[in-house]
């Protein structure tokens, strides 16, 4: 990796401290920080009063000791003179209510004068540190802590623009909504309002806009901020993505920064370092090329019910495990620890007193081993888009199910078989992989369908895919494009709990939906235990009707993929210079690749095969 860094908040010091924070930095290989993303109210403590004072002199000190700075934009803490002049900056949450004053990212994104304020700090920003920095983060986490979404009147004007732009007339909109069902016809589009409220179920075209116009919200904001700072300055410009976020069409935003950041945080209740395998693949597929990990968990948190605290060494083991999906760099958040605040109980890389903890030394041994920029090899292609996810969420036959969740098991069978996953979107060529996986897809473009057709390897389809259009209405024929292709047609479906079946012989759970098909053309390979087809196969076209467990999906990967690791608790990747074999867990592993057997220590990673 190239940046070994972490997040530093100068601000929150007197400047006695800054000398001994830059000597441990330097002592202990830290070259980057990222600064400022929440200093609204110091750089402007008063409207149109400037003083960048703070940040000038951290600056300055930083770049003479020889450390690189991201420098974060202010936007996502409107200071209280602000709020106060305009309090119609606020947003409002699902319930209408407005949240107030007093965390962070109080802001609705169509408000005017907020706008108005958050552009012209950016540009004061961007004016006074132009090429100084080496970088620049747009605001932080839009849409963290629910604020993707914000119903004030601001939000409504412009919903309705984005409406009339992308629908032209209102009978198109009445007709792509289906708005004849449940009377909800408009005659024009100031009488389109959120439903917010309502007694029950929302219109699920609706809904499925209100999702794009809200991405879409986030995405203008951070162009326009994007445009100001190339104004001024020709360093990369990023924004820190979140783990597990679907609120955001991230592969849409991807295209206006330079190159993808993500902060990762276990954010499940169960640590399971697979799943944050998964969202890595995920950010490095946005652009398919080496991403930050711009905030890292350094051991404990603070916004967790129960927060425990993590040995030191994990770091230096989510550090590594970063490395090998392919990033150019890890920062952890936070280099200093802070005894006050809404944040005083995270763990950071110095302890309260300002001395270098073990997360420190474990993140920083870790340099010997990443060096350079890990590139996987194309093996396993999964189809994803954000606009499912959406679909996914909105009058669900079975709501228990979640499209991401259903992804990672996938994601995690195909790693337990020793192979490489890329997510792949819509608009990309796949000709490179060996393997496609196409899951719980309601939606999908023709340019794609077009694609599996093409596909030489394996497909995997599953139940749910190519059953919708693009405004969210079921098809008369499902799957819609790819009858002949699969060789089945779903011809009736239900919502299951579990349900047990047998596939090649063994037995298998399904969830969540179960498909009832009519074999057109096809081999069937499992069956649900009344008797219903579960897998079928036509030429090298596999279809699940439901949700399949993790040793199912083993089973029918293994039909296209030879496994090459034996025994769990480790992940591997395949790259140019040799299979690199990262040791998850803290106790010793022996695992089986290819047949020979290998012992690794705690959290050891290690080159197998090097060519
Ligand atoms: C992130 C956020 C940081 C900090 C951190 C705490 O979501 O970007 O500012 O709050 O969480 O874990």
């Amino acid at each position: 990796m190239d940046i070994y860094g972490a997040d530093y908040y100068p601000e929150h010091w007197d400047k006695s401290y800054w000398g001994n924070h830059i000597e441990l930095m330097k002592k202990y290989g830290i070259e980057w920080v990222r600064i400022g993303e929440f200093m609204w109210s110091v750089v402007e403590p008063r409207e149109g009063e400037f003083d960048f004072s703070i940040l000038d002199e951290s600056i300055q000190l930083l770049k003479d000791n020889g450390i690189k700075i991201i420098l974060g934009t202010p936007t996502a803490t409107p200071p209280a003179w602000l709020v106060n002049k305009y309090p119609e900056i606020l947003p409002k949450g699902w319930d209408g209510r407005v949240r107030g004053f007093g965390s962070r990212r109080h802001y609705s994104l169509n408000s005017k004068p907020y706008l108005e304020y958050a552009l012209r700090i950016t540009e004061k920003y961007a004016s006074q540190y132009k090429d100084t920095v080496d970088a620049w983060q747009i605001d932080n986490e839009f849409g963290c802590h629910g604020t993707t979404y914000s119903f004030t009147d601001a939000d409504l004007i412009a919903f309705r623009d984005w409406l009339s732009e992308k629908y032209e007339s209102i009978d198109n909109l009445n007709k792509a909504w289906g708005t004849v069902f449940w009377s909800q016809t408009y005659n024009n589009w100031d009488e389109i309002v959120f439903p917010i409220n309502t007694p029950t179920f929302e219109n699920p075209h609706q809904m499925l806009d209100i999702y794009r116009f809200m991405s879409d919200s986030s995405i203008d904001f951070l162009k326009m901020q994007v445009d100001i700072i190339r104004k001024h300055s020709s360093k990369p410009i990023t924004h820190n993505f979140m783990i597990d976020f679907m609120d955001l069409d991230y592969r849409k935003m991807a295209q206006f920064i330079d190159f993808v950041s993500w902060d990762n945080y276990i954010a499940t209740e169960e640590y399971d370092p697979l799943r944050q395998s998964a969202n890595h693949a995920l950010m490095r597929s946005l652009k398919h090329q080496p991403f930050l990990v711009i905030e890292q968990q350094p051991g404990r948190v603070n916004w967790r019910q129960v927060n425990d605290n993590y040995a030191g060494e994990y770091l230096g083991m989510w550090t590594k495990q970063a490395y090998i999906a392919g990033a150019m760099g890890v920062m952890p958040f936070r280099f200093d620890q802070i005894r006050f605040g809404a944040e005083q109980y995270h763990a950071g890389l110095l302890d309260y007193a300002g001395r270098p903890t073990k997360r420190l030394e474990s993140y920083s041994k870790t340099k010997e081993e990443t060096g350079g920029i890990v590139n996987q090899k194309p093996e396993v292609a999964i189809y994803f888009d954000y606009e499912n996810e959406w679909m996914h969420r909105i009058n669900h036959l079975n709501r228990n199910f979640k499209y991401w969740d259903g992804i990672v098991e996938i994601y995690k069978a195909v790693k337990k078989l020793g192979y490489n996953v890329e997510f792949v979107f819509s608009d990309e060529d796949i000709d490179d992989f060996d393997v496609l996986i196409v899951p719980f897809a309601f939606y999908i473009p023709d340019n794609f369908i077009d694609k599996i057709r093409k596909f030489s390897g394996a497909v995997y389809m599953t139940a749910m895919s190519d059953v919708k259009d693009e405004y969210n209405w079921l098809t008369e024929k499902m799957p819609s494009h790819l009858i002949e292709e699969f060789g089945i047609e779903v011809i009736d479906f239900g919502a299951i709990n579990i349900q047990s079946g047998i596939l090649l012989n063994q037995e298998v759970k399904t969830y969540y939906w179960k498909d009832e098909i009519e074999v057109v053309d096809a081999k069937v390979i499992g069956a649900f235990d009344d008797g219903l087809p579960l897998v079928t196969l036509k030429n090298n076209r596999y279809y699940v009707s439901s949700v399949l467990d993790n040793k199912g999906w083993s089973l029918l990967l293994t039909e296209s993929l030879k496994p090459r690791i034996v025994g769990n608790g480790c992940e591997v990747v395949n790259c140019s210079g040799g299979t690199r074999i990262l040791n998850l867990e803290e106790i010793e592993k022996t695992i089986y690749i290819d047949g020979k057997k290998l012992v690794l220590k705690p959290f050891e990673l290690r080159i197998f095969d090097k060519r």
